[in-house]
């Protein structure tokens, strides 16, 4: 039999915060919070001891005396470097494995602890946490690592925030064996019951006046649960994680970051040029949507969240090759699926019973999906669907809200029509998103001759409240067919798409994008009676039937049904947006940095004092990031692949850039002087 470890609790506390000067000892209906987190704490039953790490500030000896007097173990060290007040701590305690706790957490409880401490036992993991994604709400976090993770974190973190902080750089490092734990459903990811603020401070005496009246013990999640719901108490309105982002942020430098060398980048791009027109295949990727001689032109690798470039500089990709990557780059399980496919050959002459294995789980997945029909790209859905949603009503018009791909159908509505035929053109008309008023308008304007509205259900703006279902009875009502454009939205705002997360059911929906998490696939889906107009409507072409594409759709599904990619892909996206949001405020550009959408799929701008659009200073932002090794368009697409390690490189970058354009608005320099290539001009705008 082995020894047993020794697990100690370490809970850091100090009366200096600067939101909330002396919270430790503050008021929580009539004990101080230190004493509320020391008694939950007792509710854990795996815990051998617990130590208040201190500071050795004199504004702290109140913690010791308070604390001493209940009979725990205090220890002091530096103010900033708690690191290395954890490894006071642990040496004087003899802990072999650490549980680091926050004093701000007067709502945690033993068994929230418990689980994590198990899980951790279980798999022989070197640290382990339960934030990443959170599934409990924040003020219950746990981090557990080994004494020696400790050490060598004491060693080896060099930088401000890896200290204050104690485990970024366990996060980051790939060496130590690190295990997620999540807890048990119902997950409560965004409610937040630390305290950082006055208003977090009521919420939590609020809930302890309510809890006091029950009893004396120390109370389970589900008690402290309870207690949320049913004491009325109004949480806190801070962001989460706050502390953290500013910082980052004030660690990060104001001055340029230093080129990027792009020599065989551009040594690509000539030889490009002379047998490729505009020198790629889609025009987002093209040199023609980023700053010519400062963004890389050519990548060669990718993995998980990283992508190498030709002249072998690192970047975090936020663009996941416009957002099929949803699991990340060369993502092993969906590889290998691909792959075994293909070993047994992929493009039949005939058809595969793997189409119908995908088709009825899509039917499964999607509220409107009764019968499938497979393509490549997202353009070959949305034009399949019009056609069929023309042939089935015999009307020609459609309109349109959105972005729905190449073809002549619907680009001829945009600036970039050159090549489509007048009167292709006349027949598609863009309609404002939001605005029942303006639909109702268009499709009066020509009584019986719209086939079908389709549209782009969610993207960045959000439906207002009915919208959607408005949308739907208008166009019913014209006797059009309603399509539903889910390209993007199919995947990334959870499985079943904008239909099933706001309740109305399309006539069509097209997908495409994520589901194969980079192998080219798309399909219409929807109802039997229209789909079944396929049979008629001519829509076919070699590749559309391609197995290996489809093995790795399957395995998607698999991955996105059964894991925790989403909840992986709500924790990198939430830091990043509400990390962008603190340090744009802190760099004072709070109201010229806009940043709207979904945690999974956002888009930011820059704004003048006049509220129109600024693209020289959003030019100079991604250039900044871009040097500091995060590739970006103007929107944050999240994988599941984006770790803490990726993340935190990503906000590192945003808290760079954001100096950068502080410190360019405070010297009155126009941003353009600071740009080393052109701003890039978009190829038209869509939404
Ligand atoms: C909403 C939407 N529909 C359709 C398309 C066209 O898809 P693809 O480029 O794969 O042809 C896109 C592509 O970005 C899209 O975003």
């Amino acid at each position: 039999m082995g020894i047993k470890k020794k697990i100690v609790a370490i809970v850091q506390a100090r009366m200096g915060s600067s939101r909330l000067p002396g919270k430790s000892m503050a008021d929580v209906a009539g004990t101080p919070l230190i004493n509320r987190v020391l008694m939950q704490l007792k509710g854990s039953s795996l815990l051998d001891e617990i130590v208040v790490a201190t500071s050795t500030s004199s504004e702290d000896d109140i913690i010791e005396e308070f604390v001493n007097s209940k009979g725990f173990l205090v220890t002091r060290g530096p103010i900033d470097d708690v690191l290395t007040r954890y490894n006071i701590a642990a040496e004087i305690s003899k802990a072999d494995i650490i549980i680091r706790i926050t004093a701000d957490c007067p709502l945690h409880s033993g068994d929230t602890i418990d689980e994590v401490i198990n899980d951790f036992l279980t798999n022989d993991a070197d640290y382990a946490c339960n934030t990443n994604p959170y599934t409990r709400p924040d003020g219950q976090d746990v981090e557990v690592f080994t004494r020696n993770v400790l050490t060598l974190a004491s060693k080896h973190a060099l930088q401000g925030p890896d200290r204050e902080h104690v485990t970024p750089w366990i996060k980051r490092n790939s060496e130590i064996k690190k295990l997620d734990v999540l807890h048990s459903p119902p997950h409560q990811p965004s409610m937040r019951w630390s305290v950082d603020y006055p208003d977090d401070l009521e919420f939590a005496r609020t809930i302890w006046s309510y809890l006091d009246q029950i009893g004396t013990k120390p109370f389970n999640f589900e008690d402290i649960m309870s207690a949320v719901i049913n004491s009325g108490a109004k949480q806190g309105a801070a962001i989460i994680n706050e502390g953290f982002y500013l910082s980052i942020y004030n660690e990060a430098s104001a001055e340029a970051a230093p080129a990027l060398s792009l020599e065989k980048s551009f040594s690509w791009l000539e030889r490009s040029e002379q047998v490729i027109p505009g020198g790629a295949q889609t025009y987002s990727k093209s040199w023609r949507h980023h700053i010519r001689g400062v963004t890389p032109i050519f990548l060669e690798r990718g993995d998980g969240a990283i992508v190498t470039d030709v002249d072998n500089n690192e970047y975090v990709d936020l663009i996941q090759g416009l957002l099929p990557n949803i699991l990340g780059y060369a993502n092993k399980e969906v590889n290998q699926a691909a792959y075994d496919r293909a070993s047994n050959g992929h493009s039949f002459s005939l058809a595969h019973p793997i189409e119908v294995e995908l088709a009825e789980r899509l039917c499964n997945i999607f509220p409107c999906a009764e019968m499938v029909r497979f393509g490549k790209n997202g353009s070959d859905a949305t034009a399949g669907a019009v056609r069929v949603a023309r042939a089935y009503t015999e009307r020609e018009h459609v309109a349109v809200c959105g972005y729905h791909g190449w073809q002549d159908w619907f680009i001829g509505t945009t600036s970039r029509s050159a090549g489509v035929p007048k009167g292709v053109q006349e027949l598609a008309h863009p309609f404002p998103y939001n605005d029942t008023d303006a639909l109702e308008e268009l499709l009066s304007s020509k009584p019986g001759q719209f086939a079908a509205v389709i549209m782009e259900p969610v993207n960045f703006i959000w439906p207002e409240p009915g919208y959607l279902e408005k949308v739907k009875e208008i166009t019913h009502r014209h006797g059009a067919l309603l399509i539903f454009d889910e390209i993007c939205s199919g995947f990334h705002f959870g499985l079943g798409g904008a239909q099933k997360l706001f309740g109305v059911t399309p006539d069509l929906a097209t997908l495409g994008k994520a589901i194969g998490n980079g192998w080219p696939i798309s399909c219409v889906v929807g109802k039997r009676e229209i789909m079944k107009t396929f049979e008629d409507a001519f829509v076919s072409f070699t590749f559309a039937g391609d197995v290996s594409a489809m093995a790795a759709a399957m395995k998607v599904l698999d991955i996105l049904e059964s894991g925790n990619a989403y909840a992986r892909m709500s924790a990198a996206g939430t830091k990043l947006f509400d990390g962008a949001r603190v340090m744009a405020s802190a760099a004072g550009l709070g109201d010229a940095f806009q940043l709207k959408g979904h945690p999974h799929w956002s888009i930011f701008s820059f704004v003048d004092e006049n509220g129109e659009d600024d693209p020289a200073t959003r030019a100079l932002w991604i250039q900044e990031v871009t040097r500091k090794g995060v590739l970006i368009l103007t929107t944050f697409n999240i994988s599941a692949a984006l770790d803490d390690s990726s993340v935190t490189t990503a906000l590192s970058a945003f808290a760079h850039a954001f100096k950068r354009v502080a410190k360019a608005k405070s010297l009155g320099i126009p941003p353009e002087s600071w740009l080393d290539g052109p701003i890039p001009v978009p190829a038209f705008r869509a939404r």
